[in-house]
This record gives structure tokens, C-alpha cells and sequence, in this order.
């Protein structure tokens, strides 16, 4: 390791690698363990809720039972499930998702992992919240199909029961519908990945090439500048130079020009489980993502933000910068199916 590719690494930390593998030696070991805490998980029990709609364990299973009944389609045959499935880490699986018509819809489906700490929904942010959000897919006739009227007529007797249980005191009405799903969406929480443990302590939890893939994604890289935090994702906007003519946020604020082509920076949290990636799953796999950062996007426009450019990475820090996503996925608590009440 040469001074000057320490010099590149970051501006914070100095990699000295020994003979019996990496020792991850900070200008101070504190800058590094500094680092490692930012990515510090939350405490798993303290799941974010509004004081409207706290959580509770009738909440939860009742907002189960819902996102997985395709009676609150038009069809009978969609539901949230279908395009947010746990065997698909909360997504479909497919680069675009295919709704009620069976036509392919312009997006991908997101995943809803930790989506109880996300600020903004969609991967154009047009939504502030779970129990708001949940109404576009119920009655978009691309999605769900279904007219909320019809949608209460067809769960009220199944669901009268639980619902009196859940939500004392409030009607069975769309509001305490879309309050259900949320309580349900929020406790879906990635669990604790081979990184966390490293954070922990454990320096045999992740590989040596993981560790240095996490100084390049925190240094010369520059990938932190976005997937911050222990979900990997700073909610925010950015043009990252996909191909494709979506304006993305570009649509909800015409006059800004880097919201153009702009979309959410999506969580990293299990992203190995996800492909095909980006919003429009127009990238097969992560080295594919990542020869797109490489290049500084493919589109260059007026949009693109301007902490993409061109990176000097060799095909081994690539090889590692993969290695440490990996490092991301977790054992998450296996998904029973709930049985439906007829
Ligand atoms: C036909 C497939 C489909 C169905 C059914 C569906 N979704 Fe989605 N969902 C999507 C797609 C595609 C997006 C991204 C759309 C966009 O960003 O413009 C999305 C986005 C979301 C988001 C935002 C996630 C984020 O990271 O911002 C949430 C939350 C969500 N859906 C919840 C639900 C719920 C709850 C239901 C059932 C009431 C549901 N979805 C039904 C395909 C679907
Ligand atoms: C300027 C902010 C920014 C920087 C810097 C950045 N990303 Fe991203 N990342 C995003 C946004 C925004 C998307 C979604 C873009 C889209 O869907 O069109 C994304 C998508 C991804 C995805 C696909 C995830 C999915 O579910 O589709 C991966 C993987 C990823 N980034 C990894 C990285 C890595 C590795 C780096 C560093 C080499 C990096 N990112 C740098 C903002 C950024």
C-alpha cells in the first residue's frame, strides 16, 4: 500500500494492511469505529409510529391479514402481497411490476423493508405516509382495481370482529383499513446482518475484502454520500445517470432541475436479495450497479447530481465494494401466511 493510495482512500482513514490479513488502522482507530457506529442499528424494539396510529399486536395482525387478502382487489386476485412478497425480500422480483390488466406497470417494486423510519414513499416521494400511501395501489385501476366502497363491502363482515378488537371505538371504514396496513408495513424490519455484527465488535462476522469494501464505500467511492445511516439511504433525490426517460421527482417539481430523472436512494439493507435493481430493474446485478457508478452514469444530463462522477476503482475494489453489500443481507424472522377470516 503506497502513500498515495492511502492518500486516495479517504480523507479520514489510513488502511494498513499486515501480513495476517487487514488491520483496519484509522488515523485514529476511533475515526474507524466512529464510522462503523453512523451504521449502528436502532434499537429493534422502539419501531417508529405516529401518535394517531401507535402499533400494537392486534394492529399488526390484522394489517397482516389485509395486505395479504386479494379481496381488497377488483379482481379478487391482487393483493399487496402479490407485488410486496417476504419470499421476494418485500418486492416482486420482476424489473416491472404487473398489475390488475396483467400490463406492465413503468416502475419497479420497491421493497418494504424498514419502511416504518422512510420519510418520504415512493420512488418519486409523492407520498408523506404509510396510512395515506396505501390508498394509490387499492384504487388505482393500473394496480388493485378496486373502488374503496367496494373494497369495504367486501371485507366488513369478515373482518367486523377483529377490527372492534384493534381499533376500539373507531368504525370499520377505509381510514382504519389504510391505519392496519401501515401498522402492519411498519413491522417489517430487516434483522441483523453480518455487518452489524462487525459494528458489534465481531471481526470474524465479515471478510477482509468486506471490511475494505466498506472504506472504499465510505471513501474514494463516495457511495455514503447517499446510502447513509443503518438503513443505507439518506430519503433523498438524485439523478444517478440511468438510462431512461422517467422524470422520476421531475414530475412533482418541474422548475428544479436536478429533480429531473430523479428518484429516492433506495435502502441497501438486503440488497443482494433484490435484483434487478434501480426503479426501473434495468440493471440485472450489482456489479452492474456498480460498473454504472464507475462510469459516472451513462446519461450525462443537466440533472445528473453532481456527486456522480467518474470512479478509479480497480476490478478488485469493484469485487470488494460487492463483497461488503453482501455483507448487508440478514436472517430475517421467517413470514407465516396469515389465514384469512371468511
Ligand atoms: C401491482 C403491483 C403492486 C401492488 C398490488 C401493490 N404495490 Fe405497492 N408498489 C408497487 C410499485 C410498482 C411501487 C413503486 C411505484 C412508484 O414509486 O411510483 C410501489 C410502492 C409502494 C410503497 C412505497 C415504498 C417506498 O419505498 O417508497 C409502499 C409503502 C407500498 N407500495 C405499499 C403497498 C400496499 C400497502 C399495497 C396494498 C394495499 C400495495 N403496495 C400494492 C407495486 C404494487
Ligand atoms: C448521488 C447519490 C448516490 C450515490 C453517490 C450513490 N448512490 Fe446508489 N443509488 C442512488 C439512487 C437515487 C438510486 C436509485 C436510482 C434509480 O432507481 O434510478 C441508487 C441505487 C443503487 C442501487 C440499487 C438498489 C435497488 O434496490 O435498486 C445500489 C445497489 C446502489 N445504488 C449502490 C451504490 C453504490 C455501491 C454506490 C457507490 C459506488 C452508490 N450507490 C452511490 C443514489 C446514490
Amino acid at each position: 500500500v503506497t502513500r498515495r493510495t492511502l492518500n486516495k482512500c479517504s480523507a479520514l482513514l489510513v488502511v494498513a494492511v499486515s501480513t495476517c490479513g487487514i488491520v483496519l488502522n484509522a488515523l485514529g482507530e476511533d475515526s474507524l469505529e466512529s464510522l462503523k457506529a453512523s451504521y449502528r442499528r436502532p434499537d429493534q424494539a422502539v419501531i417508529p409510529a405516529p401518535a394517531h396510529n401507535p402499533l400494537s399486536a392486534e394492529r399488526i395482525d390484522l394489517g397482516k391479514k389485509l395486505f395479504f387478502d386479494p379481496r381488497l382487489s377488483g379482481s379478487g386476485r391482487v393483493s399487496c402481497a402479490t407485488c410486496h412478497s417476504p419470499s421476494l425480500s418485500w418486492g416482486d422480483g420482476l424489473p416491472r411490476s404487473v398489475g390488475a390488466k396483467d400490463q406492465v406497470l413503468s416502475r419497479r417494486s420497491p421493497t418494504l423493508l424498514n419502511i416504518a423510519w422512510c420519510s418520504t414513499l415512493f420512488w418519486d416521494g409523492r407520498a408523506a405516509d404509510l396510512e395515506e400511501q396505501a390508498v394509490g395501489p387499492v384504487t388505482n385501476k393500473q394496480e388493485m382495481n378496486q373502488t374503496l366502497a367496494a373494497m369495504l363491502r367486501s371485507i366488513r363482515g369478515p373482518y367486523r370482529e377483529l377490527f372492534s378488537k384493534a381499533y376500539p371505538g373507531e368504525p370499520l371504514n377505509s381510514k382504519t383499513v389504510f391505519k392496519a396496513i401501515a401498522c402492519f408495513e411498519r413491522s417489517i424490519v430487516s434483522g441483523p446482518a453480518p455487518f452489524d455484527r462487525w459494528v458489534e465488535g465481531d471481526e470474524s462476522a465479515i471478510s477482509d475484502g468486506a471490511k475494505r469494501g466498506f472504506i472504499l464505500f465510505n471513501g474514494k467511492a463516495k457511495c455514503s454520500s447517499c446510502h447513509s445511516g443503518w438503513r443505507f439511504t439518506d430519503d433523498a433525490f438524485y439523478d444517478i445517470g440511468a438510462k431512461g426517460n422517467d422524470p422520476g421527482r421531475g414530475k412533482l417539481m418541474p422548475g428544479f432541475e436536478t429533480m429531473q430523472h430523479a428518484f429516492k436512494t433506495p435502502t441497501l439493507r438486503n440488497v443482494a436479495r433484490r435484483s434487478p435493481y434501480l426503479h426501473d430493474g434495468s440493471v440485472a446485478n450489482l456489479a452492474n450497479v456498480i460498473e454504472l457508478y464507475v462510469a459516472g452514469g451513462e446519461v450525462r444530463r443537466p440533472s445528473l447530481s453532481d456527486q456522480i462522477t467518474p470512479l478509479q476503482l480497480s476490478k478488485q475494489e469493484k469485487l470488494e465494494l460487492t463483497e461488503f453489500l453482501t455483507t448487508l443481507t440478514g436472517a430475517d424472522p421467517p413470514v407465516t401466511l396469515p389465514v384469512l377470516p371468511q
